[in-house]
């Protein structure tokens, strides 16, 4: 290794140090960027092999204590936390949460536990959020994975990483199993890559390892782009059951409205019921978004003149004006997309669940 290349890596290790105690994955991340960097560089350097290798084997361990450290941090969100989605909830329950609560009267009926299910649905509308909450709900182990740390879990070929990422998740079964950002892994095979045809063949066969006996794990994905997600990984046995997770309706509008304001300074004048009104197509983010405009406006106030007031009615209208939400996008191209490939099933739920008239442009 060359003294300009030995250098880059040692800022690199520093920056790494520094990301600890500010963004755990993302320091994770770098290390296992450098322990990968050590191994090609072990590879090429057959003097000083050994070391590099030993170097390796530090900054991996490294990443997977943060690993274990970021596992520690999960959220304590449950159901009552996300507002509506309650089809998606009952799902969930009948597959888990109440085989694991009533064992003998699920065998009775010869009902397995576990199952796959594919939320699919615009950006922000609480499909990574359900998934947390559903790990909490059954107090199972959660393994939260994605393209990006399936490939960087195991230094090596991602093939690998998925086979002894599935031995990890037999043995702590029951749990649950979350694939974020789905459509990057479960890439059609037609029109993906060599490599990525290659991990959705492992993913198929792991799966259906769990398919016919009672493994006790649940899969869930979730993907804002369902059509990019191979036609097999949908089958029955695999993510058979899919869930659209659309704009929370006037109700749960309503409720995350209440969940980011009542603990705040609200004056008297704050009508929920017109807040939700007023944002049709909304996502939970975006209302979260408003609800925190609002409050930075009054909180500007107050660091330019020093007077405290409560947040008005007119701070939320006003933050909901100059809010555009993106449904209206997400709904165009999904429904182009759809057309396109022909695919009927989602695009018949996402058309009832779409009306362009009612979008704000
Ligand atoms: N139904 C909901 N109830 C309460 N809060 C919600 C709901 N939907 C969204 N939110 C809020 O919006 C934030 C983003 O939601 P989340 O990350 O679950 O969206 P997502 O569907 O996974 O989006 P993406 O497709 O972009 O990954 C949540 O952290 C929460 O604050
Ligand atoms: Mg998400």
């Amino acid at each position: 290794m060359d003294q300009q290349k030995y250098q880059q890596l040692m800022n690199k290790i520093n920056e790494a140090v520094k990301f600890e105690n500010e963004d755990i994955e993302k320091a994770r991340q770098m290390y296992l960027q450098i322990s990968e960097e050590l191994l090609n560089e072990a590879k090429t350097d057959k003097i000083n092999r050994i070391d590099f290798l030993d170097m390796a084997n530090k900054y991996y361990e490294k990443a997977q204590t943060l690993e274990n450290k970021n596992e520690e941090k999960k959220s304590n969100i449950k159901f009552k936390d996300i507002c509506g989605l309650q089809d998606l909830k009952d799902e969930i329950k009948l597959k888990i949460i109440e085989p694991l609560k009533y064992p003998e009267v699920f065998k009775r009926f010869n009902k397995k536990i576990g199952g796959g299910i594919i939320m699919y649905g615009p950006p922000g509308c609480g499909k990574t959020l359900m998934a947390e909450a559903a790990a909490n709900e059954a107090g199972v182990k959660f393994f939260n994975l994605n393209a990006a740390n399936l490939r960087s879990k195991y230094v090596g070929e991602s093939e690998k990483n998925i086979s002894n990422i599935f031995k990890e998740i037999r043995q702590n079964a029951p749990c649950i199993v979350f694939f974020d950002e789905f459509e990057n892994l479960g890439e059609d095979r037609n029109t993906g890559t060599k490599y990525s045809r290659n991990e959705v063949s492992q993913l198929l066969q792991e799966m259906d390892g769990f398919g016919n006996k009672d493994k006790q794990v649940l899969f869930i994905a979730a993907t804002n782009a369902p059509w990019f997600i191979d036609i097999a990984l949908r089958r029955e046995g695999r993510f058979g059951d899919s869930i659209f997770v659309g704009h929370p309706d006037l109700q749960a509008r309503k409720g995350i409205f209440i969940q980011n304001l009542i603990k705040k300074p609200i004056s008297g004048n704050v009508n929920f019921n017109y807040l939700a009104e007023k944002t049709n197509y909304f996502s939970g983010a975006e209302i979260v978004s408003v609800c925190e405009n609002a409050t930075d406006k009054v909180l500007k106030e107050f660091i330019k003149n020093k007077k405290l007031r409560q947040i008005s009615m007119e701070d939320l209208e006003t933050a909901i004006l100059n809010k555009k939400p993106l449904a209206s996008k997400w709904y165009d191209n999904a429904v182009r997309v759809l057309r396109n490939t022909g695919d009927n099933e989602f695009l018949e739920v996402i058309e009832k669940n779409y009306n362009h008239n009612l979008i704000v442009a």
